[in-house]
């Protein structure tokens, strides 16, 4: 549906990528001697927390924070992926002997283990390892599900990404490091989270965790919101509302644009008062109703076209009035429940504004973007998913919008 990472030096087979000479001689051998250093047995994630076990025999590290040469690789992993730093654990450091190996297995995390390793930052999305030596004999990384192996290659890196675009774990992605033969193994290896991987990064950040029983409610299978479907590269997608269909949406605005009313109580703390506010009003939004005739009109007469942008059958869920931001408003950043607001239609009505208002909406890749709409423009986005709000203050005096909301049916 939607690739982000196509150019690589060399595909191996779909979903698989190799570059030759990723890192330099001088590199590897830095990489080699601290590895020697600080090696520790190797441990395996599970339910019951770290173990030992036979299933992976090799010697692991983790490398001290404030060398130089390991921030660069750091930035060249990050850069050659295109994803943000903050989204990557720690470079961490393996050596096998003859005889180690780690045997097949899948680095995204199941269902089991999810809760305990995903809570903050998702499942784990790409692998990236580096061979830092030449292996005498064995050692190979094999996919048996693709019939691939790849041999070891002093600077070579290897890639791929453990999910499904959509975000569904991809098991083709089944690897084992065999078992070394003659020689010995040294690798670098890179893991990437859905989201920044601590909350350091962030402190401010919403949790990824569904902790409200109104946001879970009927979803009883998602606990945490990066286990959602994805839709869109970045998470949504800036578009023209159809012109006939705008032309519907002005009719029912025209008949209550005089109609506005406050839409929450002065000191509201609890409900809509404790995300949306003004600098200039106690009350920061009004609202118009129309009926419910007229909300499903509205609701059913874009969802087509709705369902060819996310290439998914949709339910219509919900149909809110008009609401209006007044002067100085800002929305904070949140996400909309996941039994009816999966997929959201923003719709830009009419405005009265000294500039340009954004809807900020933080990406896949954990980039907060500014999406700005004039009357005629829509927004469709993973409104359950991703973050969202209005950061800045509304200047002017008013701004005005639609939403629709739909689930997807699977
Ligand atoms: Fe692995
Ligand atoms: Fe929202």
């Amino acid at each position: 549906m939607f690739g982000w990472f196509k150019k690589k030096d060399k595909v191996i087979d779909f979903g698989v990528y190799e570059i030759e000479d990723f890192l330099d001689e001088s590199e590897c051998a830095h990489l080699v001697n601290l590895i020697k250093k600080k090696k520790t047995p190797s441990a395996v994630a599970s339910s019951t927390g770290s173990q030992y076990t036979a299933h992976r025999t090799s010697s692991t590290c983790y490398f001290d924070d404030g060398d130089k040469i390991i921030d660069q690789i750091n930035n060249k992993i990050s850069k050659e992926l295109e994803i943000d730093q903050e989204f990557g654990e720690p470079l961490q450091g393996q050596y096998y002997q003859v005889g180690q190996e780690f045997k097949a297995h899948n680095d995204f995390f199941h269902a089991d283990t999810y809760d305990q390793y995903c809570s903050e930052s998702g499942n784990r999305t790409w692998t990236l390892m580096v061979y830092l030596n030449d292996v005498v004999k064995g050692g190979s990384t094999d996919f048996p599900s693709k019939g691939i192996s790849i041999q070891p290659k002093r600077g070579k890196a290897v890639l791929w990404n453990n999910l499904h675009d959509d975000g569904r774990p991809d098991t083709s992605t089944l690897h084992a490091g065999t078992p070394i033969i003659e020689g010995e193994k040294y690798i670098i290896t890179k893991w990437f989270r859905e989201l920044p991987f601590t909350s350091d990064f962030n402190p401010n950040a919403v949790s990824n965790k569904v902790t409200k029983p109104e946001f879970s409610f009927g979803r009883t299978d998602i606990t945490h919101f990066s286990q959602l479907k994805k839709f869109f590269k970045k998470g949504f997608l800036k578009l023209e509302v159809p012109p006939l269909y705008f032309n519907s949406i002005k009719e029912v605005y025209d008949e209550v644009k005089n109609s506005f009313v406050n839409e929450y109580e002065p000191g509201d703390k609890l409900g809509l008062g404790y995300h949306i506010s003004s600098n200039q009003y106690k009350v920061a939004t009004e609202i118009s109703f129309f009926s419910e005739a007229d909300q499903i009109s509205l609701l059913t007469g874009i969802q087509e076209f709705v369902e060819d942008e996310v290439q998914s059958a949709l339910r219509p869920t919900f149909c809110y009035g008009f609401r209006s931001y007044k002067n100085g408003s800002v929305f904070t950043l949140h996400r909309d429940r996941l039994q009816t607001h999966i997929i959201s239609v923003t719709i830009c009505i009419d405005q009265n504004v000294e500039k340009p208002w954004a809807l900020n909406i933080k990406n896949h890749q954990g980039k907060m973007e500014s999406v700005f709409l004039n009357p005629g423009e829509m927004c469709i986005y993973e409104s359950a998913r991703l973050e969202h709000g209005r950061l800045d203050r509304l200047k002017g005096e008013f701004y005005r919008t639609l939403f629709l909301h739909y689930v997807p049916i699977d």
